[in-house]
């Protein structure tokens, strides 16, 4: 009998050990390892109980699902007795094989509630008493308060409840609270704001007990975008509750409220966009712990405000059923917390540059990257060094800033003139750069004067893709820098400009990309919460979500759309049903939104009358037409929330969804093809949307590939697509044997092109195809970041079609992977790697000795089909054996010039001589 199955990676609505879980019925995932082929589940248990003890020792005493014969390993519903707030619950869980053999117990793991009702809150906002206006900051607020704890009764446990309208840093006797940063987020503080929760019990200590708290503007009264400050209100503010339970069982809960003082310190300004400002001389050493004298240093009572009518997220639910308004909700966080993943040093000394009375000093971290510096200065008292930041050079050496338009990101720290030297780490802002230029630096920096420390939302690395194409692994890599400089708490456009706004087309074009890379699942769950709070009366989803209303409430064609794209992305790659179930109403509302906003009649030219959105958005030389981009996405949406109906069971609404989809291809037809079964407009994108959303009859396919293939050859092999075209334009070219031109657009180095930034030395995805050009310069700065990731959506192509990593719709998740490379173009190997809900993934090829060689790898729990590419299937050997009678592999069929196999779970090699077959 093989061994049993091993259990890892237990994991509660997407993270191990939570806490601070508000949903009734969180889901429970779990990873099975064996090293055998075929290993699945067919089984399981688990059991939740209310205490450690209770746990191991079998004691279910809040649920005990029976064995359940199923393979569900991701996302089952805890179906046990409700929780109440801040309630742990310990569980585990065994699984059966496909032999019955039951596994080992897994690791125990728990998962804590968070505050469940309205009435579980009892603090209140506290802040400052300076207010600054729609230009002018005002210093940070310092907030304290001491208590006592009986030394006899010492504390057993301690939780920390905590958010803030703007950004805090939180501190308990001196040291900060966990490791996040740009807490609690950014949401629509009109409407909601998420709370953070921590296990404190190790910060406190018998006697008495410091908390602190400073106060930053964040989105929530600082710059967002160009319009100035104070969006959402005109100061920051704390909400704060910190639970003990004590040795004797006793609980006592310390709230934030008029017995807080405050002052203001060091932090003169902070900034998103502008930078951060510090003066050390004003420091007040000891503010955060017990026995500072505050009165002495003339700490006043803080203000209390009135809430803003906060509601609770299970209350505000009933609400929006009965139809009330509620006002601002107090939502648990749901996604990843903006955290510190790397440090980066300068790749070479500084380099000084001539200027008047001091020399500048610049410094070159060899990467574009968002976060900010560690800055390490000797020097006088009041010295003032000045950082700024920027992401290229301009011809003369020195920092082009021309781009950030009004984001000064500058840093100001004045020194204490401490003799050991100083350390200072702003906390309340990020910066978009590669390069530093210092400005008053005492003396000579030494290369470690500045650290490059990375931050972004701490969305945990799932894949990997490799080639032997060394600018492709360049490329590569930018797409994932792009993804985590930009994913900071929201998708954003880009991290440096005075924009880095969430938005929509740019999040639905590089989902999935995005899902390769890192595990986004959480991420994307907060965000749709985003969209759903952006969603207008009539329906439409937002340009930007949170939305600033910059723009308006409709996104239009393409940006619109990411209100369904990206929870049916997320459901794909994750098997997020919920997610679909969560926000359906939303979707809904939003295609008959589309639908009643169209002029009379088909094919429904303009559907949001004047406004028809951002079109291809930075296409080059190829104008598609706004109408035709949003009929066809209209087409996908309606096509999209069809599939999402079948998921969620409602064949009615299935088959009217289908019905609508089916009209308006009918209408594209109608409208857009001519008799001769050409497209009416030809550019690259309107072929790509013809094709991919499928638009056209299959007779007209033929005539519409070969005019793009044609137009991509008349530009001397180069692609004019902009954001809506480029995420499929590959696809498309492979998918319909084109397979050559697809890598010769991957391969060309000429711009426009994926490459072209790669060979100018770019290290994240350009906003634009010709952001610098040899022959032009740079591109006009007022739209010219060079931190976008939108581009990088080619990315899904590399892991899905040259490496060959492919999921089932209809068995999501990678529960069934399809295995396809397509070799190609001028490679000779690629490897990708996926750790996917069901384990690791691994495709693996090289063209060796006159053979294909290739290594897979599928998890347990998951089968999978593979293309081996060849002329002969009776060549292909399995692990140096003919294939048949190999274990876990099943013959289906030759097609396309593959040899396809059912597979089991484990690990393969396949070999087939070459040639391969000429690609289609
Ligand atoms: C942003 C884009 C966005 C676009 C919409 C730009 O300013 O940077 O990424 O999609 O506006 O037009």
């Amino acid at each position: 009998m093989p061994d049993a199955a091993r259990l890892y990676a237990l994991r509660c609505e997407y993270a191990p050990n939570p806490l601070g879980i508000a949903v009734a019925r969180p889901r429970l995932s779990w990873k099975l390892q064996a090293d055998r082929r075929g290993a699945r589940q067919t089984a399981y248990q688990i059991l939740v109980a209310t205490s450690l003890d209770a746990l191991r020792a079998d004691r279910a005493d809040l649920w005990d699902s029976g064995k359940v014969a199923s393979d569900q390993s991701l996302h089952v519903e805890y179906a046990g007795t409700p929780l109440g707030s801040s309630q742990r619950a310990w569980w585990r869980v065994r699984v059966w094989d496909e032999n019955d053999v039951v596994s080992p117990d897994s690791e125990l793991a728990w998962w804590e509630t968070g505050l469940l009702a309205r009435s579980d809150w009892r603090a209140e906002w506290i802040g400052g008493a300076l207010v600054g206006g729609p230009r002018t900051s005002v210093p940070a607020p310092y907030l304290r308060k001491t208590f006592g704890v009986e030394p006899t009764n010492p504390i057993a446990a301690a939780r920390l409840y905590v958010t803030a309208l703007g950004l805090y840093e939180f501190r308990i006797n001196g040291r900060k609270v966990g490791e996040d940063f740009l807490t609690p987020g950014w949401t629509d503080y009109n409407k909601r704001v998420q709370y953070q929760v921590y296990d404190v019990t190790d910060l406190l200590q018998p006697g008495e007990n410091a908390l602190g708290a400073v106060l930053g503007d964040g989105w929530y009264c600082g710059n967002v975008e160009w319009r100035g400050r104070q969006l959402y209100g005109d100061r920051p503010k704390l909400l704060a509750q910190l639970h003990l339970t004590h040795a004797d069982g006793a609980t006592t809960v310390v709230v934030s409220d008029g017995s807080w003082t405050t002052a203001y310190g060091p932090v003169l300004e902070a900034d998103l966009l502008m930078g951060e400002a510090y003066d050390a001389r004003l420091e007040m050493p000891g503010w955060d712990t017990p026995d500072f004298d505050a009165d002495a240093h003339g700490w006043r009572p803080v203000q209390t405000f009135a809430a803003p009518g906060m509601e609770i997220e299970a209350e505000a639910q009933t609400a929006a059923e009965t139809g009330v308004k509620t006002a601002m909700e107090l939502s648990a966080m749901r996604g990843p917390t903006v955290r510190a993943t790397q440090e980066i040093t300068p790749v070479a000394p500084p380099k000084e540059i001539a200027k008047w009375p001091l020399p500048d000093y610049l410094f070159d971290l060899g990467q574009n990257m968002v976060g900010r510096v560690r800055l390490k200065v000797k020097g006088p008292r009041g010295t003032t060094v000045v950082l700024r930041f920027g992401e290229m050079l301009k011809p003369n050496g020195t920092l082009y800033t021309e781009n950030l338009r009004t984001a000064l990101q500058t840093d100001h720290y004045t020194l204490r003139g401490d003799e050991a030297g100083e350390v200072w780490e702003p906390r309340f802002t990020f910066h978009g750069f590669r390069y530093v230029q210092v400005a008053g630096y005492p003396g000579k920096p030494e290369p470690d004067a500045i650290t490059g420390v990375v931050l972004h939302s701490d969305t945990p690395p799932t894949g990997t893709f490799a080639c032997s194409d060394p600018l492709l692994n360049q490329l590569q890599s930018n797409i994932d820098w792009g993804q985590r400089g930009n994913f900071v708490d929201v998708p954003t456009d880009c991290p440096q400009r005075d924009e880095r706004l969430g938005w929509t087309g740019d999040a639905q074009v590089f989902i999935r990309t995005a899902a390769f890379n890192r595990d986004v699942a959480a991420f994307f769950n907060k965000w749709q919460q985003d969209l759903a709070d952006a969603q207008s009366e009539a329906g439409a989803y937002p340009p930007i979500a949170p939305n600033t209303n910059v723009v308006g409430a409709d996104g239009g064609p393409a940006w619109a759309d990411a209100g369904i794209i990206c929870p049916w992305t997320i459901y794909l790659c994750y098997g997020d049903t919920r997610l679909l179930a969560e926000h359906y109403d939303g979707m809904k509302r939003f295609v008959q939104f589309l639908v009643e906003t169209k002029p009379d009649g088909p094919p429904f030219p303009h559907r949001r009358g004047g406004w028809s959105g951002f079109g291809d958005w930075l296409s080059i030389n190829a104008e598609t037409p706004t109408d035709l981009i949003g009929v066809a996405f209209l087409a996908h949406s309606a096509r999209l929330l069809a599939r999402i109906a079948d998921v969620l069971q409602k064949p009615e609404d299935a088959a009217r969804y289908n019905g609508l989809a089916d009209e308006v291809k009918q209408a594209f037809a109608n409208r857009y093809l001519t008799p001769a079964g050409l497209l009416a407009a030809s550019t690259q994108t309107a072929c790509v949307l013809a094709l991919h959303f499928d638009l056209i009859p299959p007779g007209s396919r033929p005539q519409v590939v070969q005019t793009l293939v044609s137009d991509i050859g008349k530009r001397g092999t180069r692609l004019s697509t902009g954001f809506v075209g480029s995420p499929y334009l590959a696809h498309v070219l492979s998918e319909n044997g084109q397979l050559a031109t697809a890598y010769a657009l991957l391969h060309q180095t000429q711009w426009p092109s994926w490459l072209y930034a790669v060979t100018q030395g770019a290290t994240t995805i350009w906003e634009r195809w010709d952001g610098w050009t040899e022959d032009k310069g740079f591109q006009d700065a007022g739209m010219n970041s060079f931190n976008h990731y939108a581009y990088g959506a080619i990315g899904d192509w590399l892991y899905a079609r040259v490496a060959g990593i492919d999921l089932d719709p209809d068995r999501p998740a990678y529960k069934h992977v399809v295995m396809r490379p397509r070799p190609g173009g001028k490679l000779t190997s690629a490897r990708a790697t996926l750790d996917s809900m069901y384990g690791p993934i691994v495709s693996d090829w090289k063209l060796e000795d006159g053979a294909f060689v290739w290594n897979v790898a599928i998890p347990p729990n998951a089968t999978a089909t593979v293309w081996v590419p060849t002329h002969d299937p009776a060549s292909v050997r399995e692990n140096g054996q003919p294939v048949a009678g190999a274990s876990g592999v099943d013959f289906l069929r030759e097609e396309d010039g593959a040899a396809v196999y059912a597979l089991a779970s484990g690990t393969y090699q396949f070999t087939a001589q070459l040639p391969l077959p000429s690609p289609s």
